[in-house]
């Protein structure tokens, strides 16, 4: 099930708060998402990461598009949410979609 949020009126505000290479947490209610404005555009993923729930804004993005966790270095891709060795649980993806209505968040439950 996916549920639908603004996050910003324009492409523009979303850009000016997160730009490229920057990263940002956003809190929808219980929920706390990463957004990372990478080179290959903007990625939103679960804040907690699936192996013992560590901050994953705290990470960082490796040359292969994966997000390395801070702590027990695991590694996700950002296509697919996939754990590189299968030791853990997917990192869940959101996605975000920007309109001329808005930047809005698809939060995937
Ligand atoms: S908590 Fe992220 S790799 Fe262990």
């Amino acid at each position: 099930m996916i549920k639908r949020y603004k996050l910003f009126n324009t492409e523009e505000q979303l850009r000016a708060t997160i730009p490229r290479g920057g990263k940002k947490m956003v809190r929808i209610g219980e929920k706390r998402v990463c957004i990372f404005h990478l080179d290959s555009g903007f990625k939103v993923f679960d804040n907690l990461c699936p192996h013992n729930g560590h901050s994953l804004l705290e990470g960082n993005v490796n040359y292969l598009g994966e997000v390395v966790c801070a702590l027990h270095g695991y590694r996700f891709d950002l296509n697919h949410g996939r754990e590189s060795e299968s030791k853990c649980a997917d990192l869940q993806l959101h996605k975000i979609e920007i309109t001329d209505e808005g930047v809005f968040l698809g939060l995937i439950s």
